[in-house]
């Protein structure tokens, strides 16, 4: 940043309004709320609608236009002097986990509105068009995998790669999104897909290193890599009382032993490797059945590239000769994303706002995956991080201060106005 870059970048970092962002913060988590200040807000869903609603109002009152694409992400914008010019972009997503927080991913995008709004409180120009974009289904919890609004709109994946996937109550994504199309038909359509000029989304760090370390920003410099695996069983339903143990086919009992040899080839002295099943189910789902189909996920994540291929890669024959012959086995893999370095000179500009700003920063990797791994495919991206206190995240007790998100903010905004040419107005 040139120095008067610097005074434009800081004098919209000073409009950053911490109250307004929380107030907002806080209106949205009554939208899904949960007891212990929790928040259930699917993706695609008639409260995601509602949050999207006050979202689009509260932009509209910072003078931006709003639009919505094919895959539904959501995109508020406010010109700069030179329409013609690539826009710099932020945001992030607002579904949550089923038992989520308050902050996951809603955060970011009204991060981003907050910029918006201290544009316009500030009369700061900017050069380049600035967007927030609120990605659809992040999570991956309604509707897996993760992601789906980021992986349509940067290529990654054909959108309709997604229209057959089922939610648990049956309901086919390519349903649920027509649906919500149809509910937001009042709002004008954009294309799919871009080249922003930038992009740096806002987030609560998920883990305790900020805490633990005294620092107010973390600024990400990559994120590990992803894998998700959706591993069926079938074996045979049969009565409880009457089937001899030698003939029973019991999809249970088959992925019990899968799951124990998948615990051991995961096995990682050096604890940098995370494996996660967080959803079994079992059907038919009675006490006196036995189990004919069992199915479960698998999220396996790591830094590195080669050691994350080959421990996936192993997955299905780890699965395959516990089973065993006597159960039918099928995995399918629903999410592959390689480990990120984000680009050097947007993690510069993070931490040029954060020193102007006179905020305590470290760099760290991000242990979450996030859009920005897949908009980093197309347009030189990075992340800021705000502290989670004890480190809690997907989980209703999530908590960052108000303060600690509006430092957050004002980074994001001091970044976003240097990658958007405050130095040159007409
Ligand atoms: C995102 O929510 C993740 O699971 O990393
Ligand atoms: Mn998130
Ligand atoms: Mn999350």
């Amino acid at each position: 940043m040139r120095s008067d870059g610097m005074d434009q970048a800081r004098a919209l970092a000073d409009a950053v309004d911490e109250g307004r962002q929380w107030d907002r913060l806080m209106t949205l988590a009554r939208i899904g709320a949960i007891p212990g200040n929790g928040v259930n807000r699917q993706a695609l869903t008639a409260l995601d609608r509602e949050a999207r609603r006050l979202i689009i109002g509260w932009a509209e009152d910072a003078g931006a236009q709003i639009s919505v694409d094919a895959a539904a992400n959501l995109w508020l914008r406010k010109e700069g002097t030179d329409p013609a010019a690539a826009a710099v972009l932020t945001g992030s997503h607002m579904d949550s986990q089923p038992e989520g927080g308050r902050f996951d991913g809603i955060y970011g995008v009204v991060a981003g509105l907050e910029v918006l709004s201290a544009l316009q409180d500030s009369g700061v120009r900017l050069r380049r068009p600035l967007e927030v974009v609120a990605w659809t289904n992040e999570e991956g919890s309604r509707f897996a995998p993760g992601c789906m609004g980021s992986m349509a709109w940067s290529g990654y994946r054909p959108l309709a790669d997604f229209d057959e996937i089922a939610d648990p109550q049956g309901v086919r994504f390519g349903d649920a999104l027509s649906e919500h199309l149809a509910a937001e038909a009042d709002l004008p359509r954009r294309p799919l897909g871009g080249r922003p000029h930038a992009y740096i989304e806002a987030h609560i760090e998920q883990g305790p290193r900020l805490e633990l370390e005294g620092a107010h920003i973390g600024v990400v410099t990559g994120i590990q890599g992803s894998r998700w695996f959706t591993v069926t069983i079938t074996g045979a339903s049969a009565h409880a009382g009457t089937t001899p143990m030698a003939v029973r086919r019991d999809a249970l009992q088959a992925a019990v032993r899968a799951i124990q040899a998948l615990n051991d080839l995961m096995a990682d002295p050096l604890d940098r490797l995370r494996f996660t099943i967080g959803s079994l189910t079992v059907e038919p789902g009675s006490s006196n059945s036995i189990a004919g189909r069992v199915r479960f996920t698998i999220d396996l994540r790591h830094p590195d590239a080669a050691f994350l291929a080959a421990r996936g890669d192993a997955v299905e024959g780890t699965v395959r000769s516990a089973v065993g012959q006597a159960e039918d086995v099928a995995i399918t893999e629903s999410f592959n994303a390689p480990p990120l370095e984000f680009d050097h000179a947007v993690v510069a500009g993070v931490v040029a706002a954060a020193e102007a700003l006179s905020l305590r920063w470290i760099a760290m990797p991000s242990g979450a995956f996030h859009d920005a791994q897949l908009v980093a495919r197309v347009a030189p991206s990075g992340m800021i991080f705000v502290p989670s206190h004890d480190g809690v995240s997907h989980n209703p007790a999530e908590f960052t201060t108000g303060p600690q998100l509006a430092a957050g903010t004002r980074v994001l905004a001091a970044a976003l106005a240097a990658h958007a040419d405050t130095t040159i107005l007409s």
